[in-house]
């Protein structure tokens, strides 16, 4: 890009936003991060997306900051800090924020932990303009290939790719790398770390490919829709401008403080303190790596750097998936986890994979963990809410809710309520039609 093209990209960012820009991008309380939504928006994340902050990057999975706001406003005990050990894009994590509430988080996959700490902290705005003005400068000015960093993808990443097909084209990925190294020169962490981020929002839409809850497919007829890599950089720029604003404009909210911890939750949540409450959802048990979701991302980031790499990640999140070998932890005894395991071992011959049952049963190993864990960290009656959902193999039906039912009292924790959440269908293979539930069930510390 020109230095003349350049400049016209960046004259508009160098200063402080306006107020009348402020106006629609958050505030400093609840009500203003979410004005105008609907009181029935508990149940679904509807339009929480677009949110200030949630923006930054679709995560289809995140409940509604209406959730907490609900959690933290009946809770029986005060609510001085909330954990969230499976934190996503972060909505518990924000919404205590808004709410006057420490929160703590933990997020085992390095981007979305990224991510959710870059929303949670603090900055000097003069300072982030300075560093989006440097960073844009450097990346259009770099003659650098980014043939070091190619070599570390996998084959399928870069143009020419495998089989014809390339998830991105080399002018384009030359641009996001020369952008990525600008990023690393960055000599504040925390703005580094907003600006990979605000980089990672956009990975997708550099690509030739679209992901969904079904994973990634190319886009029909990419190779005449190619991405202009002109565009990279003033899309990056817009982006951070577009952050800067939210973050300039929420820069009051009550607490600008957070714990967001890195890595397996299994592992971390007893170390996390004395908490008041707890709100999360942890992946059902559906088979889905949120691992693969995010694969561009962590790649063209620098998160990961070796397919070991990502093997060892996946070994790190909850047993809910046969993505990769394992070995999984012996099932818990309930009278209905027993009934469903019997159910899959019966039909094992149609399984689309033999570990399914070992997995499912490891599932709820891991769930049980959390509930003995979350009792210890609760204080009386302090509350846990947990949104899960159901699953079904070969017509064998997983009762998320009613197993962890089961397994509560003895990891001293009292089912308060389980109330429908939200509906999902199951997967195509089985029809596609029937709706599993997903429910949203509140345990308090006995
Ligand atoms: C359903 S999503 C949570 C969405 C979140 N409630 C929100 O509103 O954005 C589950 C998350 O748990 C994370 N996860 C999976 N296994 C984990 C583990 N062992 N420790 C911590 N996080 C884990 C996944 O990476 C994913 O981001």
């Amino acid at each position: 890009m020109s230095t003349t093209a350049f400049d016209a990209i960046t004259t508009g960012y160098r200063r402080l936003p306006s107020r009348a820009i402020l106006k629609d991008a958050g505030g400093s309380s609840f009500a203003e991060w979410t004005s105008g939504r609907s009181a029935d928006a508990l149940s679904t994340n509807a339009g929480a997306d677009a949110l200030p902050f949630q923006r930054w990057h679709r995560f289809k999975e995140a409940f509604s900051p209406e959730l907490i706001a609900d959690a933290v406003r009946s809770s029986p005990v005060p609510v001085r800090r909330l954990a969230d050990p499976f934190g996503g894009s972060g909505t518990s994590a924000l919404a205590a924020q808004f709410l006057g509430v420490q929160p703590v988080t933990i997020e085992v996959n390095p981007f979305l932990a990224d991510l959710i700490a870059a929303k949670l902290a603090n900055y000097r705005v003069p300072a982030l303009l300075t560093a989006l003005s440097r960073v844009t400068r450097k990346a259009s000015r770099s003659r650098r290939s980014g043939s070091s960093i190619i070599r570390m993808l996998p084959d399928t990443f870069i143009e020419p790719g495998v089989k014809d097909r390339w998830l991105f084209d080399l002018s384009v990925a030359a641009e996001v790398f020369r952008l990525r190294q600008a990023i690393e020169e960055e000599s504040d962490p925390a703005v580094a770390r907003l600006l990979r981020v605000l980089l990672g929002g956009l990975i997708v839409g550099f690509s030739n490919a679209v992901v969904s809850g079904k994973g990634r497919r190319y886009r029909s007829s990419w190779k005449e829709r190619r991405v202009d890599p002109k565009c990279v950089i003033p899309m990056f720029a817009n982006a951070v401008a577009g952050a800067i604003v939210e973050i300039t404009a929420c820069a009051m909210r009550p607490v600008r403080t957070a714990t967001v911890l890195q890595g397996d939750s299994r592992a971390l949540f007893a170390g996390v303190g004395p908490i008041d409450q707890i709100v999360c959802s942890p992946p059902y048990p559906n088979s889905f790596d949120y691992t693969d979701v995010y694969n561009m991302e962590l790649w063209m980031l620098g998160y990961l750097k070796s397919s070991r790499g990502n093997a060892s990640l996946r070994r790190s999140t909850l047993s809910s998936h046969v993505q990769v070998s394992r070995d999984f932890d012996q099932a818990p005894r309930t009278r209905t986890l027993d009934k469903a395991l019997r159910a899959l071992n019966q039909v094992a011959d149609e399984l689309w994979d033999a570990r399914i049952p070992a997995m499912v049963g490891a599932y709820f190993s891991d769930l049980q963990k959390l509930l003995q864990v979350s009792a210890q960290l609760l204080p009386p009656k302090g509350q846990a809410w947990f949104v899960v959902g159901d699953s079904q193999y070969a017509n064998v039906h997983v009762q998320v809710a009613n197993i962890l039912a089961e397994l509560a009292p003895a990891a001293g924790l009292r089912v308060e309520r389980i109330a429908p959440f939200r509906s999902m269908r199951v997967s195509p293979q089985q029809s596609g039609r029937h709706m599993l539930s997903e429910d949203l069930v509140v345990f308090s510390r006995t």
